[in-house]
Protein backbone atom coordinates (compact mmCIF):
# COMPACT_ATOMS: atom_id res chain seq x y z
CA UNK A 1 0.00 0.00 0.00
CA UNK A 2 1.51 3.13 -1.10
CA UNK A 3 1.58 6.20 1.29
CA UNK A 4 0.25 9.81 0.25
CA UNK A 5 3.63 10.77 -0.42
CA UNK A 6 4.70 8.19 -2.09
CA UNK A 7 1.50 8.79 -4.45
CA UNK A 8 2.49 12.57 -4.49
CA UNK A 9 5.67 11.29 -5.46
CA UNK A 10 5.15 9.33 -8.18
CA UNK A 11 2.59 12.02 -9.79
CA UNK A 12 5.34 14.76 -9.55
CA UNK A 13 7.86 12.35 -11.41
CA UNK A 14 4.65 11.73 -14.19
CA UNK A 15 4.43 15.14 -14.86
CA UNK A 16 8.14 15.78 -15.49
CA UNK A 17 7.82 12.98 -17.69
CA UNK A 18 4.41 14.43 -19.22
CA UNK A 19 6.14 18.18 -20.06
CA UNK A 20 10.04 16.89 -20.74
CA UNK A 21 9.50 15.88 -24.46
CA UNK A 22 7.79 19.45 -25.26
CA UNK A 23 10.90 21.60 -23.27
CA UNK A 24 13.09 23.78 -25.77
CA UNK A 25 15.86 25.77 -24.23
CA UNK A 26 13.00 28.88 -24.51
CA UNK A 27 10.45 27.15 -22.91
CA UNK A 28 9.12 28.87 -19.60
CA UNK A 29 7.04 26.77 -17.60
CA UNK A 30 3.81 27.98 -15.01
CA UNK A 31 4.77 26.11 -11.53
CA UNK A 32 2.08 26.59 -8.59
CA UNK A 33 2.31 25.65 -5.13
CA UNK A 34 1.77 23.02 -2.56
CA UNK A 35 3.55 19.77 -1.00
CA UNK A 36 2.78 17.59 -4.41
CA UNK A 37 4.43 21.01 -6.25
CA UNK A 38 7.35 20.70 -3.81
CA UNK A 39 8.27 17.47 -4.89
CA UNK A 40 7.50 18.59 -8.71
CA UNK A 41 9.78 21.34 -8.45
CA UNK A 42 12.45 18.67 -6.54
CA UNK A 43 12.05 16.39 -9.84
CA UNK A 44 12.17 18.60 -12.13
CA UNK A 45 15.35 20.69 -11.01
CA UNK A 46 18.12 17.67 -12.54
CA UNK A 47 16.69 18.75 -16.42
CA UNK A 48 16.55 22.85 -15.41
CA UNK A 49 19.04 22.96 -18.34
CA UNK A 50 16.41 21.59 -20.72
CA UNK A 51 14.08 24.25 -20.40
CA UNK A 52 14.97 28.48 -19.48
CA UNK A 53 13.25 29.00 -16.57
CA UNK A 54 9.62 29.32 -14.94
CA UNK A 55 7.39 31.89 -13.44
CA UNK A 56 6.21 30.44 -10.03
CA UNK A 57 2.68 31.38 -8.28
CA UNK A 58 4.10 32.02 -4.83
CA UNK A 59 7.10 32.90 -2.76
CA UNK A 60 7.35 29.34 -1.26
CA UNK A 61 7.73 27.91 -4.74
CA UNK A 62 10.51 30.71 -6.24
CA UNK A 63 12.65 29.97 -3.25
CA UNK A 64 12.40 26.10 -3.68
CA UNK A 65 13.59 26.72 -7.92
CA UNK A 66 15.97 28.85 -7.16
CA UNK A 67 17.37 26.96 -4.48
CA UNK A 68 18.13 24.17 -7.33
CA UNK A 69 19.10 26.50 -10.10
CA UNK A 70 16.05 26.87 -11.68
CA UNK A 71 15.32 30.57 -13.15
CA UNK A 72 12.27 32.50 -11.86
CA UNK A 73 11.20 35.05 -14.40
CA UNK A 74 8.60 37.81 -13.44
CA UNK A 75 5.41 37.04 -14.99
CA UNK A 76 5.57 40.71 -16.71
CA UNK A 77 8.73 39.62 -18.97
CA UNK A 78 7.04 36.51 -20.11
CA UNK A 79 4.70 36.44 -23.39
CA UNK A 80 3.28 32.75 -22.78
CA UNK A 81 3.85 29.20 -21.56
CA UNK A 82 2.72 26.01 -22.87
CA UNK A 83 2.20 24.34 -19.46
CA UNK A 84 0.99 25.58 -15.60
CA UNK A 85 1.30 22.40 -13.49
CA UNK A 86 0.09 22.41 -9.90
CA UNK A 87 -2.11 20.74 -7.46
CA UNK A 88 -5.12 21.03 -5.73
CA UNK A 89 -7.47 20.53 -2.67
CA UNK A 90 -10.46 19.29 -4.46
CA UNK A 91 -11.07 18.50 -8.22
CA UNK A 92 -14.55 17.16 -9.76
CA UNK A 93 -15.17 15.26 -12.72
CA UNK A 94 -15.42 18.02 -14.95
CA UNK A 95 -11.93 19.42 -13.87
CA UNK A 96 -13.14 22.08 -11.77
CA UNK A 97 -11.26 22.62 -8.80
CA UNK A 98 -11.08 24.28 -5.45
CA UNK A 99 -7.26 25.41 -4.56
CA UNK A 100 -5.43 28.01 -2.39
CA UNK A 101 -5.10 25.32 0.78
CA UNK A 102 -1.73 26.71 0.60
CA UNK A 103 -2.96 29.97 0.15
CA UNK A 104 -1.40 30.86 -3.37
CA UNK A 105 -4.53 30.74 -4.92
CA UNK A 106 -4.66 34.25 -6.62
CA UNK A 107 -1.23 34.08 -8.22
CA UNK A 108 -2.09 30.72 -9.17
CA UNK A 109 -5.22 31.82 -10.73
CA UNK A 110 -3.20 34.34 -12.37
CA UNK A 111 -0.23 32.57 -13.86
CA UNK A 112 -2.59 29.79 -14.90
CA UNK A 113 -4.52 31.75 -17.40
CA UNK A 114 -1.47 32.52 -19.28
CA UNK A 115 -0.48 29.14 -19.65
CA UNK A 116 -1.86 27.22 -23.07
CA UNK A 117 -2.73 23.86 -20.67
CA UNK A 118 -3.41 23.80 -17.05
CA UNK A 119 -1.55 20.48 -15.72
CA UNK A 120 -3.36 19.18 -12.41
CA UNK A 121 -1.53 16.81 -9.83
CA UNK A 122 -3.24 15.38 -7.51
CA UNK A 123 -3.27 11.84 -5.65
CA UNK A 124 -7.20 10.05 -6.01
CA UNK A 125 -8.04 11.29 -2.66
CA UNK A 126 -8.49 14.31 -4.14
CA UNK A 127 -11.03 13.44 -6.91
CA UNK A 128 -14.44 14.11 -5.59
CA UNK A 129 -18.30 14.14 -7.01
CA UNK A 130 -18.75 17.48 -5.69
CA UNK A 131 -16.46 20.16 -4.57
CA UNK A 132 -17.69 21.89 -1.44
CA UNK A 133 -16.19 19.42 1.38
CA UNK A 134 -12.67 21.59 1.09
CA UNK A 135 -13.68 24.93 2.72
CA UNK A 136 -13.35 27.26 0.05
CA UNK A 137 -10.44 29.50 0.02
CA UNK A 138 -11.21 33.14 -0.83
CA UNK A 139 -8.53 35.74 -0.60
CA UNK A 140 -10.06 39.30 0.58
CA UNK A 141 -9.04 42.93 0.70
CA UNK A 142 -8.87 43.51 4.99
CA UNK A 143 -10.56 46.18 5.04
CA UNK A 144 -13.49 44.11 3.07
CA UNK A 145 -13.53 40.97 5.63
CA UNK A 146 -16.71 41.59 7.10
CA UNK A 147 -18.64 43.01 4.08
CA UNK A 148 -17.49 39.83 1.67
CA UNK A 149 -18.08 37.61 4.92
CA UNK A 150 -21.72 38.87 5.09
CA UNK A 151 -21.89 38.11 1.62
CA UNK A 152 -20.71 34.61 1.58
CA UNK A 153 -23.20 33.75 4.33
CA UNK A 154 -25.95 35.08 1.91
CA UNK A 155 -24.60 32.67 -0.63
CA UNK A 156 -25.03 29.68 2.28
CA UNK A 157 -21.91 29.83 3.35
CA UNK A 158 -19.82 29.85 6.75
CA UNK A 159 -17.00 32.11 6.49
CA UNK A 160 -13.85 31.36 8.99
CA UNK A 161 -11.03 34.06 8.93
CA UNK A 162 -7.89 32.32 8.62
CA UNK A 163 -6.16 33.27 11.54
CA UNK A 164 -2.29 34.11 11.53
CA UNK A 165 -2.09 34.05 7.71
CA UNK A 166 -1.25 36.65 5.72
CA UNK A 167 -0.67 36.17 1.65
CA UNK A 168 1.70 36.99 -0.63
CA UNK A 169 -0.10 39.59 -1.89
CA UNK A 170 -0.72 41.29 1.76
CA UNK A 171 -4.28 40.08 1.89
CA UNK A 172 -6.38 37.91 4.45
CA UNK A 173 -8.44 34.61 3.29
CA UNK A 174 -11.47 33.64 4.73
CA UNK A 175 -11.85 29.86 4.82
CA UNK A 176 -15.99 29.22 3.44
CA UNK A 177 -17.55 26.19 4.63
CA UNK A 178 -20.83 24.49 3.81
CA UNK A 179 -21.32 25.76 0.31
CA UNK A 180 -23.27 23.80 -1.89
CA UNK A 181 -21.31 23.91 -4.93
CA UNK A 182 -23.80 22.78 -7.78
CA UNK A 183 -22.50 24.72 -10.55
CA UNK A 184 -19.21 25.49 -9.71
CA UNK A 185 -18.41 27.76 -12.73
CA UNK A 186 -21.58 29.99 -11.49
CA UNK A 187 -20.36 29.82 -7.90
CA UNK A 188 -17.02 31.22 -8.89
CA UNK A 189 -18.49 34.10 -10.85
CA UNK A 190 -20.56 35.34 -7.71
CA UNK A 191 -18.00 35.45 -5.31
CA UNK A 192 -15.70 37.22 -7.91
CA UNK A 193 -18.31 39.83 -7.81
CA UNK A 194 -18.42 40.63 -4.57
CA UNK A 195 -16.32 43.96 -3.76
CA UNK A 196 -13.47 43.05 -1.94
CA UNK A 197 -12.78 39.43 -3.25
CA UNK A 198 -9.22 39.52 -4.53
CA UNK A 199 -9.99 35.65 -5.93
CA UNK A 200 -11.86 32.66 -4.96
CA UNK A 201 -9.88 28.64 -5.00
CA UNK A 202 -12.71 27.90 -7.34
CA UNK A 203 -10.79 27.26 -10.80
CA UNK A 204 -14.29 26.04 -12.69
CA UNK A 205 -14.50 29.13 -15.64
CA UNK A 206 -11.03 27.96 -16.31
CA UNK A 207 -10.13 24.94 -14.63
CA UNK A 208 -7.85 21.87 -15.69
CA UNK A 209 -7.21 20.61 -18.94
CA UNK A 210 -5.27 17.63 -18.30
CA UNK A 211 -5.28 15.55 -14.91
CA UNK A 212 -2.42 12.97 -13.57
CA UNK A 213 -4.09 11.20 -10.40
CA UNK A 214 -1.92 9.22 -8.82
CA UNK A 215 -3.23 5.90 -7.32
CA UNK A 216 -2.52 2.81 -5.76
CA UNK A 217 -2.25 0.70 -9.32
CA UNK A 218 -0.13 3.88 -11.12
CA UNK A 219 -0.85 7.33 -12.26
CA UNK A 220 -3.59 8.33 -14.22
CA UNK A 221 -4.10 10.61 -17.06
CA UNK A 222 -7.06 12.19 -18.13
CA UNK A 223 -7.39 14.83 -20.89
CA UNK A 224 -10.68 17.01 -21.44
C1 LIG B 1 -1.90 26.25 -2.88
O1 LIG B 1 -2.44 27.50 -2.67
C2 LIG B 1 -2.93 25.27 -3.31
O2 LIG B 1 -3.76 25.68 -4.33
C3 LIG B 1 -2.36 23.92 -3.62
O3 LIG B 1 -2.09 23.74 -4.96
C4 LIG B 1 -3.29 22.89 -3.23
O4 LIG B 1 -3.66 23.20 -1.94
C5 LIG B 1 -2.72 21.49 -3.25
O5 LIG B 1 -1.72 21.36 -2.31
P1 LIG B 1 -1.11 19.98 -1.87
O6 LIG B 1 -0.36 19.45 -3.04
O7 LIG B 1 -0.19 20.33 -0.73
O8 LIG B 1 -2.22 19.12 -1.45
Amino acid sequence: MLTQNELKQNVAQAAVEYVLPFLTPDTILGVGTGSTVDIFIDCLGPHRSRFRGAVSSSERSSARMAALGIQVFDLNDVQGMPFYIDGADEIDHGFSMIKGGGGALTREKIVASVADQFVCIVDESKRVDCLGTFPLPVEVIPMARESVSRQLAQLGGKPALRTDFVTDNDCQILNVSGLAISDPSQMEARINNIPGVVSCGLFAIAGADVVLVSTQDGVLRMEK
